[in-house]
């Protein structure tokens, strides 16, 4: 594998593949009595220039699974804020800890971290890119019996970090994607272009939500506004009328259809709180499954 991990097509099919399986391995043993603690006496650094719960709390606790612990870094009280170069930090960091997570805006800021940090780098978010979120998206796909090489899903909504990093898995493991978006919100062209010149995924972009959900396997969405585009919310809003996953668009999926979000929810918005509430909603298994699959991460990129 490689060092770091900053978007899904860091990792070959293969290595998701092996990823997905430790990860429900983890499921099953980590925690418990007698669990093997691989990362005993190691320490991950983790950098958020933006809010989180789920990414924050299932990377700490799993360090704390897997033997190691992590140190929550807010740039607020770093020298991060003060403007200390990032080449610095990483330099820096890679002295003290085993690994470094980081949440920020500019894919560029994860890119210049890792190509300056001797330890691994972890994306744990960027403007572009959510890669450990489809990790675990995969993840709870697959423990519903779906075959991941073979399934449809479609995603409603923005054509945000989440969708971006959902595409590069289609084209990575061989799917049907179809992501419904308003124009002007599809996902990131480069992407797209990059994505599929590394994969064999069928992927495409359409408008209509009802013509994305037919027959799929998993129907996800994600916030239409996304952090750091605040300022943009009213017109998002308008946007993206009629993106919205209720029962009506279920109906059009399979009957054995799963709903994902990557949460947090904004219900009324892009999801309804019936479907959220539903018996087809996976969105807690989901948020569960990202500690899992960050331990497998973790375990896999840390030397031990
Ligand atoms: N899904 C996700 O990344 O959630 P947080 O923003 O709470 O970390
Ligand atoms: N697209 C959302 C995901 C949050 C986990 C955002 O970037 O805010």
């Amino acid at each position: 594998m490689k060092k770091d991990f900053l978007r899904i097509l860091d990792l070959t099919g293969r290595e998701l593949l092996a990823l997905l399986a430790a990860g429900r391995e983890w499921k099953r043993r980590g925690g418990r009595r007698g669990a093997p603690r691989p990362l005993a006496g190691k320490t991950l650094a983790m950098i958020f220039q933006k809010a989180s719960t789920r990414t924050r709390v299932s990377f700490e606790v799993g360090m704390a699974r897997l033997g190691g612990h992590a140190l929550f870094l807010s740039p607020a009280d770093t020298q991060i804020s003060r403007g200390e170069p990032v080449r610095d930090t990483a330099r820096v960091l890679s002295r003290y800890v085993d690994a470094i997570m980081i949440r920020t805006f500019l894919q560029e800021t994860v890119e210049e971290m890792a190509a300056q940090a001797a330890v691994p780098v972890i994306n744990g978010l960027t403007d572009l890119h959510h890669p450990c979120q489809v990790l675990a998206d995969l993840m709870t796909a697959q423990e519903r019996g779906f075959d991941l090489r073979g399934m449809k899903a479609a995603f409603i909504g923005d054509g945000n970090n989440v969708a971006n990093s959902w595409v590069e898995a289609a084209h990575l493991l061989g799917f049907s994607l179809r992501l419904a978006c308003p124009k002007g919100f599809e996902p990131d062209a480069g992407v797209l272009r990059e994505a599929s010149a590394a994969g064999r995924g069928d992927v495409r972009v359409v408008r209509d939500p009802a013509e994305a959900a037919r027959d799929a396997h998993v129907l996800y969405t994600d916030v239409w506004t996304s952090m750091g585009q605040e300022k943009e919310r009213i017109r998002r809003l308008k946007a993206f009328r009629g993106y919205r996953i209720d029962s009506g668009l279920l109906r059009a999926a399979r009957k054995d259809a799963i709903v994902m979000h990557c949460l947090p929810a904004h219900r009324g918005e892009e999801i309804t709180d019936e479907v959220m509430e539903g018996p087809q909603s996976a969105v807690f298994d989901e948020a569960e499954n990202r500690m899992h699959i960050q331990m497998a991460l973790l375990a896999k990129l840390i030397p031990h």
